[in-house]
């Protein structure tokens, strides 16, 4: 089907303009053809009315004795562009030499001679004619007006332009009310695909605002009652996850007292059992780092996170962080970069740091440089490495919730959850920024950390609180 692909819009301003053609050339054709009817049938009475008074002025004269019937013919009153013809006995007589036995068919000839009076258009020398033919049986005569329909014909060239003209106007204007209207109507598929962007970014309280139009309520209502439902299995879900890893913490602090009290007695145990001791160390402390990863998630998640926001240096941010996660590299700092702040919560974005040191240390032998790099009104803070290359299929993967890379093996074989860089995006997201895993020039892999940075005037106005259950991205305040 022709015009499958265009939009909607498209479509309807098509039609809009293609009914408005339509209409007003309909119009325009039935004024047009009306007009041009009225006018010839005027025109005709007009003649006819001036050829009887004519014809019975030559029946009078004929009448005379030796009548001059040429001189008789120019004394004759006629309307202008009328030129009179007469037959009289099988001769004939004309005012003018352009006009005369030729201008009248034959059948009309005929007709009239025969006694009948008739009016006939024809087209003589492209010029459009009348003629009219009036019989005087009396004198044996027929007396003919031929009239010239020139003016007429202009008149009805200049109005059949102004109604194509006018049906080009209504046809435009039918187009652009099509497009306005259709824009107007499709403002709240607009209003509803920014509500599903925003709850999709995380922002789960947006919903439409009500509305008094009684086509539209309903589509509000719906979409209103399908994010509430969202919006309640998420929390519920978030609420299970968090109520989950609460009551996971009770038996693991028994199971760790209990594994102290057997690491007392590590002297009396056989070869084999301590080493078994050892693993159960290991798991234990990944099934503890889980239960925490899994609490601050389900607080991000339900979105009762809160942000403590600093203005901060951000190399100075990243040194300490990077220090006391086992990190003492100096960081260098890109010139561009340099002097720009950054607003966040700190305690956060030393977990991102440790982070991403961790893993350093862990797949990759640790940080090779950490840099703060210059982005478009962001700050970037980069941990790079030299261990074996993120896979561009994981790039993004890792990032996922319990996703763990090549690099990290077999599940059991390190100690990782696969839940340490989900957190990272979460909070660098809750910033208003984003992480991403590049490799590096010189091999290895660059975790690059963006954050907007502070606007001048806003550096210095520190200590400030925002919400974080996800609004539009991040830094929602709550607290001026
Ligand atoms: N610096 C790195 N070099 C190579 N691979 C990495 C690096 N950092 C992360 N990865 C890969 O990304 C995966 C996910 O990392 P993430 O930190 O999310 O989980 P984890 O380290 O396995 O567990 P957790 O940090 O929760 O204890 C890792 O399992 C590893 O395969
Ligand atoms: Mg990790």
């Amino acid at each position: 089907m022709p015009g499958a692909n265009l939009g909607l819009r498209a479509r309807v301003t098509l039609t809009f303009g293609l009914g408005a053609l339509l209409l007003s050339t309909f119009m325009a054709g039935l004024t047009y053809f009306t007009a041009r009817q009225y006018f010839l049938r005027q025109r005709e009475v007009a003649v006819l009315r001036q050829a009887y008074v004519n014809a019975s002025l030559v029946r009078s004269a004929l009448r005379s004795p030796n009548p001059q019937i040429p001189q008789l013919l120019d004394s004759l009153d006629t309307l202008p562009g009328s030129r009179s013809v007469l037959e009289r006995r099988g001769q004939w007589f004309a005012t003018s030499i352009s006009v005369g036995r030729n201008a009248i068919s034959p059948a009309m000839q005929a007709m009239v001679t025969g006694g009948r009076p008739a009016t006939q258009r024809f087209v003589l020398a492209t010029v459009p004619e009348l003629v009219v033919g009036v019989p005087v049986p009396s004198v044996s005569a027929a007396y003919f007006e031929v009239f010239s329909l020139e003016e007429l014909a202009r008149t009805l060239r200049i109005l059949a332009l102004a109604l194509a003209g006018a049906a080009l106007v209504t046809t435009v204007a039918g187009a652009i009310t099509g497009r306005w209207a259709s824009g107007r109507s499709l403002k709240p598929l607009g209003d509803v695909s920014r509500a599903a962007v925003l709850i999709a970014a995380g922002s789960l309280d947006t919903r439409m605002p009500a509305t008094a139009d009684s086509d539209l309520a309903p589509l509000t209502a719906s979409f209103n009652r399908m994010a509430d439902a969202l919006q309640e299995r998420i929390e519920r879900e978030a609420r299970f996850t968090s109520d989950v890893s609460h009551e996971l913490r009770s038996p693991l602090t028994t199971l760790s007292a209990a594994l102290g009290v057997l690491e007392m007695h590590r002297l009396e145990l056989s070869g084999r059992t301590s080493e078994a001791l050892d693993l159960l160390h290991v798991e234990m402390r990944r099934f503890q780092r889980m239960v925490d990863e899994l609490l601050e998630i389900s607080r991000v998640d339900a979105g009762s996170a809160e942000l403590l926001l600093d203005t901060v240096d951000p190399s100075e941010l990243l040194h300490h962080a990077a220090m006391a996660a086992g990190a003492d590299i100096p960081v260098s700092v890109d010139p561009a970069a340099s002097g720009k702040h950054i607003l966040v919560d700190k305690r956060r974005m030393e977990r991102v740091v440790a982070n991403l040191v961790g893993n350093a240390s862990q797949y990759a032998g640790g940080v090779e440089a950490l840099c703060i790099e210059d982005g478009p009104g962001s700050v970037r803070l980069v941990v790079a490495d030299r261990g074996p290359a993120v896979a561009p299929e994981d790039r993004e993967r890792i990032f996922e919730r319990f996703y763990r890379g090549g690099a990290a093996g077999r599940r059991g074989s390190t100690e990782g959850t696969g839940l340490g860089l989900s957190l990272v995006a979460e909070h660098v997201r809750l910033h208003g920024g984003r992480v991403w895993v590049e490799p590096g020039p010189g091999g290895g892999n660059r975790f690059v950390v963006e954050i907007p940075e502070v606007a001048d005037d806003e550096v210095g106005n520190a200590n400030r609180t925002a919400g974080s259950d996800g609004q539009d991205g991040p830094l929602r305040q709550v607290a001026p």
